[in-house]
């Protein structure tokens, strides 16, 4: 190495070079740079200055630029810089990428372990132990030593070609090392993001007004998941990768030579990786792990548990979707300890006060937390939170943050109660208790009620009404120029353009936006008017009995509630509605604006193949949003629900699943693909 590092330094100009030469040198320099990027990326252990292996990689450059002819795919400046893709392949795994089973508690793990001794003959088997990487799942795949294709997990069959993007992953070989790497060879690996880079890319999102990613892992599927590779170089992105998938030669005889395999082709494996064979061994490694999580720059979910020989995995065998020879303990939710400085009362659209709690910002497992539901006052009197008080704050996945209790300090007294205001904090008007509820009364006069209504009435889900978010909502109330849905509709793009933040062409752009919702289908409107106990599950149901906005505003309380799956109080709620003075003035205005709400009936009404039916969805589908495919869902009969329960009939899958499908495996839900389930609701 020391040769050729002084033969670059004292080199001649580029272009002066012949083509022999200049060939030699740039397969030098790239090998030299390859080096130095297994030693930095893979290893962590760099041993050149960063100025010295610029240098080396502007010398490549220069070379590359003057004999472009002799630039390769594989050289290392061409991690970057590749045009963008105009969509993402799809492409096929060459083996399924199974999922694991999930469980929390050890005794679950000690009868894995039994499983295990039985399947090995009842000797004591040999384990794996590895971090549960909560990442984004690939597949990589090298064809003679080189990597020709990466490919995100999918629905585990088939996945999306995402080769440019993970071409930017520096820890990532674009050339095996090694003897004799197999000839090809598919490695399962998961993409993570540092939480420093996750924390600078969220800072930058914000400052350009887009939305910070929840959490590292859908950073690096989002970063994943781009067109434009150019988007994602400079992300620093990391891989560990733990499994072989697929190879042209003899499969290894264990979990711990197929780490030690890769590793020697220079893939990148996690140092934190260790072996065990009784439970207490496994219980340290787990109680270290979560200890260590907090300071890891990357995120753990758990430790993964694997049977270390082949012949006892074989012995094992599979499920449907995951091994019976590996199983993942997760970690308790992430909780922290803080101050709760203040409880604030929220005033909903439908005028319900709910109380927030403001915290003394804390960073749970990554993500600074001020704020937490406290859901209703009742809720606030079982937990006796007080302001002042120090408190436990849990956070799982991407659920909102929680108080989870209250810790009492011997000695230290407690502030007063907290007491429901009995006038709106946002209008005044007198607040009047339902059930658990309380309730501002002043409906459509009360700002923050009106604010709520008209950010619900314009929700991508309701009339889709681009533009008009929470600011330009506030904003068109506080100057008056808005006090009920229908003014809406005789908003002129002059009084738009009077708004802070607006412009003439924005102004404009919103004008149109709102004449464009002015032929919404029946149940969207309905959903859109925000009817007390009227969701979009409501909405449709009632639109698809009686077909037309005319019919439902005739319609009598007992007809209402003769329809199926309308309930008393919901029939009450919608009657009550279409009867009230200044709804039925709002619709009589919209009209004269000229809104038009459509008719529904025929097609929609007969066909109905998932009645009955009770959905979850997991993941990321690539025909449709989540919310897409709830709405076709429900519009075909069906429910969809949040959470996987004994009423589960089927869990979607789309691409990065989360815990609701370890739940639904584990509760023997039967599980769609995206394909499955386009087929099943008639749109493969
Ligand atoms: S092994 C056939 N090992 O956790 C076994 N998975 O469902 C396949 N994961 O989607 C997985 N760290 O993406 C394995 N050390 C690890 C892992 C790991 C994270 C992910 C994997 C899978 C999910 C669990």
């Amino acid at each position: 190495m020391a040769a050729r590092r002084e033969s670059s330094l004292r080199a001649r100009p580029a272009d002066t070079l012949d083509k022999q030469a200049a060939a030699a040198e740039m397969e030098s320099l790239r090998e030299e740079i390859r080096h130095h990027d297994y030693l930095y990326y893979v290893k962590n252990a760099p041993e050149i200055s960063d100025a010295e292996y610029d240098k080396r990689f502007s010398r490549l450059q220069a070379l590359e630029d003057a004999f472009p002819d002799l630039r390769t795919e594989d050289s290392p400046t061409q991690r970057i810089g590749a045009a963008p893709v105009g969509t993402l392949r799809k492409a096929r795994h060459a083996a399924p990428m199974l999922s694991l089973q999930a469980v929390r508690e050890q005794a679950d793990i000690e009868s894995f372990l039994k499983t295990a001794r039985k399947a090995a003959g009842g000797e004591k088997p040999g384990y794996v132990l590895e971090p549960k990487f909560d990442g984004f799942s690939v597949e990589l795949v090298y064809e003679k030593g080189r990597l020709v294709r990466g490919v995100t997990r999918g629905d585990g069959e088939t996945g999306e070609d995402i080769t440019h993007n993970l071409r930017t992953v520096r820890a990532l070989p674009l050339v095996l090392q090694g003897d004799a790497p197999p000839h090809s060879l598919s490695v399962r690996g998961e993409v993570l993001m540092p939480r420093q880079a996750f924390q600078a890319l969220n800072k930058a999102r914000l400052e350009r007004g887009d939305e910070a990613f929840a959490n590292p892992r859908n950073a690096a599927a989002g970063m994943m998941r781009q067109l434009d590779p150019g988007k994602v170089a400079g992300r620093r992105l990391d891989i560990f990768c733990y499994d072989i998938l697929d190879s042209s030669d003899e499969p290894l005889p264990s979990q711990t030579e197929t780490l030690a395999s890769l590793a020697a082709w220079g893939l990148k494996t996690c140092p934190l990786n260790d072996a065990a064979d009784t439970i207490a061994a496994i219980r340290r490694y787990h109680d270290r792990l979560a200890e260590q999580r907090e300071t890891l720059e990357y995120e753990v979910d758990g430790m993964v548990v694997k049977a270390d020989s082949r012949d006892v995995r074989e012995a094992l065998g599979v499920r449907a979707r995951s091994p019976r020879w590996a199983i993942a303990w997760k970690f308790a939710p992430r909780q922290e300890v803080t101050t709760l400085e203040d409880i604030v009362v929220q005033v909903g659209r439908s005028g319900i006060l709910t109380p927030v709690a403001l915290l003394a910002p804390v960073d749970v497992g990554g993500v600074t937390v001020s704020r937490a539901t406290l859901h209703n006052a009742d809720e606030i009197k079982r937990k006796d939170l007080r302001v002042g008080d120090t408190v436990r704050v849990i956070r799982a996945g991407d659920v909102i943050p929680e108080i989870s209790e209250r810790l009492s300090r011997p000695g230290k007294k407690q502030g007063k109660p907290f007491a429901m205001p009995e006038r709106c904090p946002a209008c005044g008007a007198k607040v009047v208790r339902e059930g658990a509820y309380f309730r501002c009364e002043a409906g459509l006069s009360c700002p923050a009620q009106l604010v709520g209504r008209i950010r619900h009435f314009a929700q991508r889900e309701a009339m889709n009404i681009d533009g008009l978010g929470e600011k330009t909502a506030a904003q068109l109330v506080s100057r008056g120029l808005i006090a009920d849905l229908a003014d809406l509709y005789t908003l002129k793009p002059a009084d738009v353009q009077t708004l802070e933040g607006f412009g003439k062409k924005s102004a404009q752009q919103l004008y149109d936006a709102i004449q464009n919702a002015k032929t919404p289908r029946l149940d969207r409107f309905l959903h859109a008017l925000g009817i007390p106990r009227t969701g979009r599950r409501t909405a449709r149901l009632v639109a698809r009995e009686l077909g037309s906005l005319d019919a439902v505003q005739k319609a009598s309380r007992k007809a209402l509630a003769a329809l199926p799956g309308i309930g008393d109080e919901t029939a009450a709620a919608l009657h009550h509605f279409f009867r009230q003075e200044e709804n039925r003035d709002v619709l009589q205005r919209m009209r004269r604006a000229g809104v038009k709400v459509g008719e529904m009936a025929g097609r929609e009404a007969g066909r109905q193949p998932l009645k009955g039916k009770t959905f979850v969805l997991s993941g990321q589908l690539a025909r449709f949003t989540r919310n897409e495919a709830k709405d076709r869902i429900e519009t075909l009969g069906g429910r969809a629900t949040s959470s996987v329960s004994g009423e589960t009939d089927y869990l979607v899958r789309g691409e990065s699943p989360g815990s609701k499908l370890d739940e639904a495996e584990q509760q023997a839900v039967e599980i769609l693909d995206e394909q499955a389930f386009l087929k099943l609701i008639g749109e493969a």
